[in-house]
């Protein structure tokens, strides 16, 4: 059997973008809902659009901004919806919102401050965690599918 690494980390710069976020793709392809976590400019946002441009999205890949949740097609076809929880009042208002019915969907979900609904969450999801080293760098980690299964 391979061995099977638990945590992926990688120190980035912009230039390597576009190679971390097809290795992340790699790792995440069977899981649903990615959680894409990290601190206010740790770089979620900028991960999101260089993997939206991976799968072919053609929308315009920003931070939702009104809606909460912004919906992109992959080259396939395929429903994306990219949700940012940091203006969130409370999980109250994302229940509202039927933030469930967009995570039971079956579609990709991809989640930044997924922190704000912690109740929401479902038990299985795929976690990248960003820091800030410094201005230009970035570190990345994530748990790989098999390790995810709580
Ligand atoms: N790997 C990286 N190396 C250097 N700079 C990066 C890297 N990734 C992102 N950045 C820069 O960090 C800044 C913040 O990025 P971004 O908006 O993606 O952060 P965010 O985590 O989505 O923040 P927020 O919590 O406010 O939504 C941008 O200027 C972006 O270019
Ligand atoms: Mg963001």
């Amino acid at each position: 059997m391979p061995e099977v690494e638990k945590w992926m980390q990688t120190l980035y710069s912009l230039s390597e973008l576009d190679q971390v976020a097809s290795r992340v793709i790699d790792a995440a392809k069977d899981e649903r809902i990615w959680l894409i976590d990290g601190e206010m400019g740790a770089g979620k946002t900028t991960l999101i659009k260089a993997m939206a441009k991976q799968l072919g999205v053609v929308n315009t890949v920003s931070s939702p901004t009104f809606s909460i949740v912004n919906e992109y097609q992959d080259r396939e076809g395929k429903t994306i919806y990219h949700f940012d929880f940091y203006r969130l009042k409370s999980e109250a208002e994302a229940y509202d919102i039927g933030v469930n019915e967009y995570l039971e969907s079956g579609n990709l979900c991809w989640l930044e401050w997924s922190e704000k609904i912690p109740s929401l969450l479902p038990e299985r999801y795929f976690k990248i965690q960003l820091e800030v080293n410094d201005p230009q760098t970035r570190t990345i980690h994530y748990v790989r599918e098999e390790e995810n299964r709580l």
